[in-house]
């Protein structure tokens, strides 16, 4: 089972659907972010639990349990308010623990992605593994001060991807390995 999760400086738990990247101040990197951790062309990874830390709340998403997820990023915004507002679709939780406590919870090694880190060539894969993204500022600097006492610094690529992007990279390498 491989475990990512996105902590989000920015997004709000309240939004428009038809603004996303402004109403929800970048939840859209966190839809896509669920498009990437579950979905092939007709079918949903099923061995995958996805974590999405903002605003306070953590929303987890269970592959095996997931039922209504569509790829586009509003069916996913409509998910994830449904959600937050007490109504959640099969597979989806939301709980208020922290971002650390939800790092604890993966009880697995931590490889926190970073352009700066050790290159992931370097790195002896396993799927059971969990991975942790920023979003489009990065990790603060107390999140980076918690990663850093429990976790891998790894590189994935030579150039800045989009925290979306970098998973279906780390997928495609451990799809592989
Ligand atoms: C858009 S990037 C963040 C860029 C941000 N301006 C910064 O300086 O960290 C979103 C996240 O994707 C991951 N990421 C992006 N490029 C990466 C790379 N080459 N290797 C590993 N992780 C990467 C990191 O977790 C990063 O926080």
């Amino acid at each position: 089972m491989v475990v990512f999760i996105v902590k989000s400086n920015t997004a709000k738990t309240k939004f428009l659907l038809k603004d996303l990247p402004g109403s929800g101040k970048r939840i859209d990197i966190l839809c896509r972010c669920v498009n990437s951790a579950f979905c092939l062309s007709h079918d949903i990874r099923k061995d995958v639990i996805l974590y999405l830390c903002f605003a306070g709340k953590t929303i987890k998403f269970v592959g095996k349990e997931l039922k209504h997820l569509t790829p586009d990023e509003r069916g996913i915004a409509i998910l994830i308010r449904k959600a937050l507002e007490g109504n959640p679709t099969p597979g989806v939780y939301v709980s208020e623990k922290s971002f650390q406590d939800t790092l604890l919870e993966s009880g697995k090694e931590i490889i926190y992605l970073d352009e700066r880190g050790e290159d992931i060539s370097h790195l002896k894969l396993k799927k059971d593994m969990c991975f942790v993204l920023g979003d489009h500022l990065g990790f603060d600097r107390e999140d980076q001060k918690i990663l850093e006492k429990i976790g891998k610094k790894i590189s994935i690529s030579p150039k800045i991807l989009h925290a979306d992007h970098c998973i279906i990279v780390v997928h495609n390498f451990l799809d592989r390995s």
